[in-house]
Parts: C-alpha cells; sequence; structure tokens
C-alpha cells in the first residue's frame, strides 16, 4: 500500500479519490484549509494524517506545513483543489485574477517543492487535476482558465526536471463533473443545470487511481476524460 497527499479532499473530485485510496486501505495525508476541515476529514477518513493551511495563502505554506510536520516518504502527491470564478477580462481586477492564481498555482508550485524530497523519496508520482479550460479558455472563464494553463506549464516543466530522479508526473484535464464547483458555475452564469450530462466524480477519481496504478516503466503525462462519447 502506498502514502497518498491529496488537497481538495473535502469535496467533488478530491473526496471521490480520497474515499477510493481509503478503500483499498492507503495511507493518506489530507490537506485541509483549515483545522474545523480537517477535523471533518478526520472523521470522515478515519486513521488519514491531516494538514491545516490555506492554499489561497501560497507565501505562508511553507512556514505553516512545516510547523506541523511534512511526510518524508509519498508514493503521490494529488493535487485536486481548486477555485473557479467566473467573470469577462473587462470586470477582472487584480484581485480577482490573483485569488484563482493562488489556490490553483502558486499553492500547487509551492506544495510541490516542499514535498519534492518525499516524492523523490519512493519515487512518487505527481498528479494535477487540471481543466478542458487548461486546454482551451472559453469566454468568462479567463482568470479560472488561465491558472490552468500555468498549472500545465509546471506539470511540463517539472516531468522533464524530476525524470532522472523517478517522479513521474500527470495532468489530468477532465470535461464537466458533477461537483458543487460545477452547480455554482451554472448558478453564477445562469445557466440550467444538467447533471447527468457531466461525468461522475466516481469515474474521474477511478482514471486518477488509473494514474497511480500505471506500471512504473511509464507514464500517462496527460490524460483527458470527456462526459460521453
Ligand atoms: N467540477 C468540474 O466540472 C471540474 C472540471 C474540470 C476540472 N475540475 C477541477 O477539479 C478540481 C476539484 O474540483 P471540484 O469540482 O471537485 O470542486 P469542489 O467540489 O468545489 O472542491 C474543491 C476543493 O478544493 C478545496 N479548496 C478550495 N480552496 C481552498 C483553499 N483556499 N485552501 C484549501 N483547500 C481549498 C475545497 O476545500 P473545502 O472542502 O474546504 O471547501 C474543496 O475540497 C479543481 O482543481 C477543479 O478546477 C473540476
Amino acid at each position: 500500500m502506498g502514502v497518498h497527499f491529496i488537497t481538495g479532499a473535502g469535496s467533488g473530485i478530491g473526496a471521490a479519490v480520497a474515499g477510493l485510496l481509503a478503500e483499498r486501505g492507503e495511507d493518506l495525508w489530507l490537506l485541509a484549509r483549515d483545522e474545523e476541515r480537517a477535523e471533518v476529514l478526520r472523521s470522515r477518513f478515519p486513521g488519514c494524517r491531516t494538514l491545516a493551511a490555506d492554499l489561497a495563502e501560497p507565501a505562508a505554506l511553507a512556514a505553516e506545513l512545516e510547523k506541523q510536520g511534512l511526510p518524508e516518504r509519498l508514493d503521490s502527491l494529488l493535487h485536486v483543489a481548486g477555485v473557479l470564478e467566473p467573470g469577462t477580462v473587462a470586470e477582472f481586477d487584480v484581485g480577482a485574477w490573483q485569488a484563482m492564481l493562488a489556490v490553483n498555482f502558486l499553492a500547487p508550485a509551492e506544495l510541490t517543492r516542499l514535498l519534492l524530497p518525499a516524492l523523490r523519496a519512493a519515487p512518487g508520482r505527481v498528479v494535477f487535476v487540471n481543466s478542458g479550460a487548461g486546454l482551451h479558455a472559453p469566454p468568462r472563464l479567463g482568470g479560472y482558465a488561465a491558472s490552468k494553463f500555468a498549472l500545465r506549464a509546471l506539470a511540463e516543466s517539472l516531468r522533464a526536471e524530476e525524470f532522472r530522479n523517478g517522479v513521474r508526473v500527470t495532468t489530468v484535464f477532465p470535461g464537466e463533473v458533477d461537483t458543487p464547483m460545477q452547480v455554482r458555475l451554472h448558478g453564477a452564469l445562469g445557466l440550467p443545470y444538467e447533471p447527468e450530462i457531466c461525468l461522475t466524480v466516481d469515474s474521474v477519481a477511478t482514471a486518477l487511481a488509473g494514474v497511480l496504478d500505471f506500471p512504473p516503466d511509464g507514464t500517462l503525462s496527460e490524460l483527458t476524460i470527456r462526459p460521453g462519447c
């Protein structure tokens, strides 16, 4: 069994993949935004280790996490946490761009840096949950798409840099997934929500587990998952 560090395990895709790995008896380190959310994770996933840190404050992550203690060896780091605020370029001020870049890009970059010694020790895999918006930027999602484009660049550089250390890097690009984020987005855009045409969180979790289970002679470097056909 492996040791896995997951962000975003409190909801949606992250909760589903944490549940799948917990059922297999794997060891979980779960990052929550604060101690209250960490308590919820400990009761939902008995036996897991939790760390509390706000990904919206990436510059504070090193001090926050080092005082709580980091794992010495990791089979995987799954970056699942994310935020999405819709808005046009005309509407977005600097703070709006910064808010999404902080959680979706800067925090994963900093967390990866902090956990690289543990990933090299295994060696383990880094999995970035990106988005279709990380490949094509639609109108009204420029801030979100920019953060996900940046996340893809981070993954590409990391893959090339860490190859010789045995650390494997995967980016997963899901289409629409039935989660609270997707419900909020449809509400904000004033669009009808149709969960039946979305991917389920269980399908995305199955794909993520497949990435982790892939034989060590190769890497699923980029994986696009579309609802339906
Ligand atoms: N849903 C989709 O259609 C879709 C499609 C493609 C890609 N994605 C990506 O998939 C990932 C998961 O999305 P989801 O749909 O499962 O969203 P979700 O249900 O809204 O869950 C997001 C998770 O991120 C955590 N999070 C957000 N801000 C945080 C912060 N400042 N500090 C710590 N944790 C924070 C949340 O913590 P709390 O539990 O404390 O709220 C929550 O657990 C995201 O990266 C998203 O961009 C989603």
